[in-house]
């Protein structure tokens, strides 16, 4: 089988080396690590299924015209993606299916918004409606902030369009966890969950990313949290989706609080998270293209199966990221890092200049993951490959897994 993942990142990146596992996968734009990277649009190649990672092209009806054209493909249409594409839209859906999520409003005009959250306690939770790259979205406690948050969204200062509409919400407490469940249209299968982690500074401090890093499984999740969340967020949600007459075929992806009161959604995302899947596609077993082939046929047959070894990912990412990420200089020490045990380096921003030296370009630029028999092993690991790389600014986090990361011999013994 021939496939053609649409995409540039990390995730591309990790969808590409799980796929070719059992199949011949090219990439569209790609990036310098995926060496069948095309510059061609996903129209204009020949392919038995295409995989469209990013949510942008899945809003703007990539997948719909590929369909139209009789291909083959993994991924949502415009009707579904806008789940992702509307905040407010996704919110309305959701309580029609009954999900449990945070209680939320909408507002286009600072008044009311002001006025709603003068009468609300806080802490406050703003969101733009429209797509903002993970980072459209404000928790504070202070309610200065949060008015001046929804001023700078709603006169576009902050997020252009994508802030015309804020959705403010209840801000939920607990764990997160992020579990991707695989939809043919009619019924969805969960991958293994995975823990994001959002914030750029250790310790869970500064502004919200695109994520800094990730790992599963995740002890806290087991068996019957997964299958809770099925039974109480997905499938209800599947169901209202049929009701609505979208043939969803792609990934949803919800983003979970693990709250006293059971599992509740943040949000439902159209795609593989990033860099959520780095973390579980290193973990698949077996045949995803011929996988993700049947949901795009609407005939899920097959049942994803997981290495028993855990995966921590890593995000490398270039100074002034998330607000203002400033090209970096030439990257060194990958493929020092990439001969450590178990490791896998994914690329993200990076590209080549005129000598042909790899650079960092983008605000998450590489993604480090590493497998181990436990998380401990495979978070030495990651940090082990981590110190051989390096770039003018690069930053990241130092405490990806550590809270589930049993201790190492040498800790034990200080
Ligand atoms: P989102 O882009 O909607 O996934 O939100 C980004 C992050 O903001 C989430 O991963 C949470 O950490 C936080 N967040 C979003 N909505 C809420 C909420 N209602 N209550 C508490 N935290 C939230
Ligand atoms: N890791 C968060 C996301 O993919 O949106």
């Amino acid at each position: 089988m021939k496939v053609c993942v649409v995409g540039s990142g990390g995730r591309e990146h990790a969808l590409f080396r799980a796929l070719s596992a059992t199949a011949e996968v090219v990439v569209t734009p790609g990036n310098p690590g995926i060496p069948s990277s095309l510059s061609r649009p996903a129209e204009e190649i020949e392919a038995d299924l295409y995989v469209i990672g990013p949510e942008a092209p899945l809003v703007d009806g990539l997948a719909d015209r590929l369909r139209a054209r009789g291909k083959r493909v993994f991924g949502p249409g415009a009707n579904g993606a806008r789940l992702e594409g509307s905040k407010s839209w996704m919110k309305e859906v959701l309580a029609a299916a009954g999900v449990p999520s945070a209680r939320h409003a909408v507002f286009s005009d600072l008044g009311g918004a002001v006025e709603y959250l003068k009468s609300t306690p806080g802490p406050y939770v703003i969101k733009t409606d429209g797509l903002a790259a993970g980072k459209g979205v404000l928790v504070t406690a202070s309610l200065d902030e949060a008015c001046r948050d929804v001023e700078d969204k709603l006169a576009g200062r902050s997020f252009g369009g994508a802030g015309s509409t804020v959705v403010i919400e209840e801000c939920m407490e607990g764990p997160e966890l992020s579990v991707l469940a695989i939809c043919d249209g009619k019924r969805a299968v969960p991958l293994a969950p995975a823990q994001d982690f959002k914030r750029v500074f250790d310790g869970d401090r500064g502004p919200n990313t695109g994520g800094m890093g990730a790992y599963s499984p995740v002890p806290r999740a087991g068996d019957a949290v997964v299958g809770q969340v099925m039974d109480t967020c997905v499938e209800p949600l599947v169901a209202e989706l049929v009701r609505r007459d979208i043939d969803y075929r792609g990934v949803l992806y919800a983003g979970l609080m693990l709250t006293g009161e059971g599992p509740k959604v943040v949000e439902f995302n159209v795609r593989f998270g990033d860099p959520e899947s780095q973390a579980v596609l290193t973990r698949f077993d077996g045949d995803l293209a011929g996988f993700l082939a049947e949901a795009a046929e609407g005939s899920l047959r097959s049942e994803p199966s997981f290495s028993g070894q855990a995966c921590v990912a890593v995000v490398l990412a270039s100074a002034g990221y998330p607000e203002a990420p400033l090209p970096g200089g030439m990257i060194e020490g990958v493929t020092t890092a990439e001969e450590v045990e178990g490791v896998t380096v994914y690329h993200a921003g990076t590209a080549l200049d005129e000598g042909g030296r790899l650079i960092a370009c983008g605000g998450r630029v590489i993604n480090v993951c590493a497998l181990g028999a436990d998380l401990g092993v495979a978070r030495r690991r990651a940090y082990e490959a981590v110190a051989h790389i390096s770039w003018p600014g690069m930053h990241f986090r130092t405490d990806i897994a550590a809270s589930v990361a049993p201790p190492e011999p040498d800790e034990v013994s200080r």
